[in-house]
């Protein structure tokens, strides 16, 4: 790819994919089939319905729409090859805990980003009389005396909270979380869950009630759109000095960026379901950004920040609270020269005029993303290896950029 292009034009989003994987799996639930609507065509959504397709469903994606038929559903166990293909398979330890009372997972492992435990997910599954052992790696639970009641998370976890309302959603009685994450993809959990019959309520708050029903049926539904993929093309135009228009978005769910996007100079429109960003020649650093837990600064938008932070005006300063190694880009962001000094979880970014193009490598799927946002205003060609990372959150993501006016092919290595 080369740098250099003022990005313009409009771009609608799909579903967010971090809301599609955990109503993958709560789509377990039902005596009944779903639908997806506006399902992204990424990596981890497709790995995912082959776990799902492993446990015995049919799930069938075509242009757009995702359809899972659950009857098959025979298998509690989830072989260790299929637990490691993603993280985010132990979201499907409580509904098949949830349905059939039993399950075997292991541990699904760590990834770039960190050691990503599950203690927390284990946690809330026992304060659901979930018996667990573990050994040699293996989880084995057994809910035959599953009841409601309630749970307390130390941390916000957003897997931990979705996998005790998807446990909950067919036991019988109150369960009560208290303290768990609050991000708009646990309100669209709760959203599904009740298309589909349940009785969910709370979500986006300290405390989440679910009421436990007989019975979930199938149910077709949209899910918010992605947060995560706007605020990437929304730095896109903000690096490159272009005007970008987003549809199908909720400028709500963006507002934490948004307002850095503002302080950092762009002029950023919102009404429902658009966004409209317009970028100064050369953008300011912001002072400082710290990632949180929803509603504060989204930890996965960090590193995309960090990479427009690069050749803005004047030093910037990024701390990741959430996960414990995720400042990867910096050193590929550093061989394109730009000045940055990490200590622990700390990144200071003083801002200079260009970035050269460079070969870099993506080491994580939101700090390849962060690399292509750094090539595209870079001086020269750039090539971004491992885009198969890319691929795991964004549909396309090359042909998107193209379509906005820049320099991008993608090349077999
Ligand atoms: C979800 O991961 C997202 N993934 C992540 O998005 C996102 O970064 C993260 O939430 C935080 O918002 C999906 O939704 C599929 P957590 P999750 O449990 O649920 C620690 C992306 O780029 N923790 O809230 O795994 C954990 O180590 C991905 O799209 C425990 O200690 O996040 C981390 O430090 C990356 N014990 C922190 O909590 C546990 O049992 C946040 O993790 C669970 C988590």
């Amino acid at each position: 790819m080369r740098g250099g292009e003022k990005l313009q034009g409009q771009v609608r989003l799909e579903g967010a994919k971090n809301a599609v994987l955990p109503i993958l799996a709560a789509s377990l639930l039902p005596q009944g089939d779903t639908v997806i609507r506006d399902c992204p065509d990424i990596r981890d959504v497709h790995a995912m319905a082959g776990i799902l397709q492993k446990l015995g469903c049919r799930c069938q994606w075509e242009k757009g729409v995702m359809r899972i038929e659950n009857g098959g559903l025979r298998h509690w166990e989830m072989p260790d090859e299929l637990s490691k293909q993603i993280r985010s398979s132990i979201f499907l330890l409580g509904p098949i805990l949830g349905r059939l009372r039993r399950a075997t997972v292991t541990y699904p492992g760590g990834c770039e980003i960190g050691l990503r435990p599950i203690d927390l997910h284990l946690k809330g599954l026992r304060a659901l009389g979930v018996k667990i052992v573990e050994d040699g790696g293996v989880i084995y639970c057994d809910g035959k005396n599953m009841r409601s009641g309630d749970v307390y998370f130390d941390y916000p976890s957003v897997g931990a909270t979705e996998n005790v309302m998807m446990a909950a959603a067919l036991l019988p009685g109150v369960t009560t979380i208290h303290h768990g994450a609050r991000e708009p993809e646990i309100e669209d959990l709760q959203n599904f869950l009740n298309a589909m019959g349940g009785k969910v309520r709370g979500a986006g708050t300290q405390r989440i009630e679910v009421e436990g029903v007989e019975k979930l049926h199938g149910a077709a539904y949209a899910p918010i759109p992605d947060r995560i993929a706007a605020g990437t093309l929304l730095c896109a135009a903000a690096v490159t000095g272009g005007e970008v228009e987003l549809t199908n978005i909720r400028p709500w769910d963006l507002i934490p960026v948004t307002e850095k996007l503002k302080e950092m100079g762009c002029s950023v429109s919102e009404e429902y379901g658009r966004v409209l960003l317009s970028a100064p020649g050369r953008l300011r650093a912001f002072s400082c950004l710290q990632t949180q837990p929803h509603p504060g600064f989204p930890t996965d938008m960090q590193a995309q920040m960090l990479a427009i932070s690069c050749t803005a005006e004047g030093t910037s300063v990024i701390v990741e609270n959430v996960f414990e190694n995720r400042l990867a880009h910096v050193a590929d962001l550093c061989r394109m020269g730009a000045e940055i000094r990490v200590s622990g979880r700390t990144a200071v970014v003083t801002g200079v005029e260009k970035l050269h193009g460079m070969h870099v490598t993506a080491r994580d799927l939101r700090g390849g993303a962060a690399l292509v946002l750094a090539a595209l205003n870079a001086q020269g060609e750039s090539v971004v290896e491992n885009a198969a990372l890319i691929d795991r959150g964004y549909s396309h993501l090359e042909n998107t950029l193209k379509n906005l006016g820049a320099q991008i092919e993608r090349i077999e290595m």
